[in-house]
């Protein structure tokens, strides 16, 4: 039997890649940079399948581009920059790896909140710097954690877990979600208005999906709402902030600060934001563990599979496709 073609968009762990190779012929885009839509475009002529990253826009022209594609295979969660319903129209399925990187997620918001109180990229860069002449720098002077109030926004998953970790710091907990989280109250969680969560935590951390409701959730208005002494952490998507906005309130001092794993443009990145110092940046590496992304692979290349045998893949984004 002649094998199934298959572009892999990023460098996927060697676990999904074989499981993926007993019935395809597999591209993989080894380079730690992004492919162009005409890239990916220009690949996927004779491709059945493309395993996708975050950053990858698969919409209508480039499915069009590609004839033969079977299944859209998003390596991760989030699929806002799948168009589904022109997928659904084509007959192509979509999968996504939902539930398995929430673990990791949380703990990078929680690496970026301690990154943050206790200023560790500014302390390595001085230690390096030969700057360290005596104990207890003042210039590095931090805040504590215990007790201060955690604002979670979008209390699914990733929010429950980040929340779940803020137990062990007596920290207190206020949410806020369209709908009513149980597991959330139990450890003491209190469900709030946004404006009310905005004006009273002293770290908030963004944990909704990107939908024409969640873009620019977090703006001018938002920010002005924040304490001077509060930091914002974003590990879900860049469009939920309003980047210029943010970039505007940090100048400002208006807010204390920001931790940031995703951004409005991926891979670009304002250049203001490289040259504040009341900020962290990581390169949207929220689910990137060893574990998380072997997971993620095994689960996404058995959905691939599947899907171009024809049968229903367990982690299907748009069901009505096969309707
Ligand atoms: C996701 O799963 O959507 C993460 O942002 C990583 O791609």
């Amino acid at each position: 039997m002649e094998k199934w073609q298959v572009l892999a968009t990023l460098d996927i762990p060697e676990m999904g890649i074989r499981i993926l190779e007993k019935y395809c012929k597999v591209e993989v885009n080894k380079k730690d940079v992004a492919l162009s839509k005409e890239e990916i475009m220009a690949k996927l002529h004779n491709k059945h399948a493309v395993c996708c990253g975050a950053e990858d826009v698969i919409d209508a022209e480039v499915m069009d581009s590609a004839p033969n594609l079977k299944i859209i295979a998003r390596y991760g969660v989030g699929y806002d920059k799948v168009d589904i319903e022109a997928a659904t129209q084509r007959g192509i399925l979509v999968t996504n790896t939902p539930g398995v990187l929430t673990e990791a997620v949380a703990d990078m918001t929680w690496c970026l909140l301690l990154g943050l109180a206790r200023r560790i990229v500014e302390a390595d860069t001085f230690t390096r710097s030969g700057l360290f002449k005596r104990s207890g720098s003042r210039a590095l002077t931090g805040i504590d954690i215990k007790e201060k109030t955690l604002g979670i926004i979008g209390a699914g998953k990733i929010g429950t877990a980040v929340a779940k970790r803020s137990v062990g710091f007596e920290m207190k907990i206020l949410y806020y979600d369209v709908v009513r989280n149980e597991e959330l109250e139990k450890i003491g969680a209190r469900k709030v208005e946004f404006k009310y969560l905005l004006a009273n935590s002293d770290f908030i951390t963004l944990h909704v999906l990107l939908t024409d409701d969640t873009l620019h959730l977090i703006g001018e208005e938002e920010l002005a709402f924040m304490k001077e002494t509060a930091y914002l952490i974003n590990t879900s998507r860049g469009q939920v902030v309003d980047e210029y906005a943010l970039v505007k309130a940090l100048a400002r001092k208006q807010i204390a600060g920001a931790g940031l794993d995703v951004y409005e443009n991926e891979p670009y990145i304002r250049e203001e934001l490289l040259e504040m110092k009341n900020i962290l940046l990581t390169p949207h590496v929220g689910s990137t563990t060893k574990e998380t992304w072997d997971t993620m692979a095994v689960m996404m290349a058995n959905d691939c599979i599947t899907a171009l045998k024809g049968e229903r893949p367990s982690h299907l984004v748009n069901p009505e496709v096969l309707e």
